[in-house]
């Protein structure tokens, strides 16, 4: 699996380990996620997993980062709301604001990104 990557990306998962229309998180470290990915079809986007509110993770558990219908993504910290495609938060303390986008690629099955991640700023 490693062939299909060069040395400055990794592979975060697989996409068919995410189903259809749902969200993963990924890359965890001291036990919290770095990103999440969200999957819809054959595409993906991934975000770093820090709200532009507070720099705060989104879950409330481990992959539940949308509603309860998956048509958007939510921070379970103070409940701001994210276009899926955009990351742009239409709705909560931080309106106007935006996830932190994260360039990927799919390499048949793998989801690849970057080696260097933005910071998460979970204690900032
Ligand atoms: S940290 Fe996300 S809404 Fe406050």
């Amino acid at each position: 699996m490693t062939d299909i990557v060069d040395a400055s990306e990794q592979i975060l998962c697989r996409l068919s380990d995410i189903e259809d229309g749902d969200a993963r998180g990924c890359l965890p470290a001291d036990g919290q996620d770095q990103l999440f990915v969200v999957r819809r079809g054959a595409e993906v986007v991934v975000y770093l997993n820090s709200c532009p509110h507070n720099w705060r993770p989104l879950e409330y558990r481990r992959h539940q980062f949308l509603a309860p219908d998956h048509s958007h993504i939510i921070c379970y910290a103070h409940g701001a709301h994210f276009e899926i495609d955009s990351g742009y938060c239409f709705a909560g303390p931080c309106e106007g604001k935006s996830l932190v986008r994260i360039p990927s690629r799919l390499a048949g099955d793998c989801v690849v990104v970057p080696r260097a991640l933005p910071p998460t700023r979970w204690d900032g």
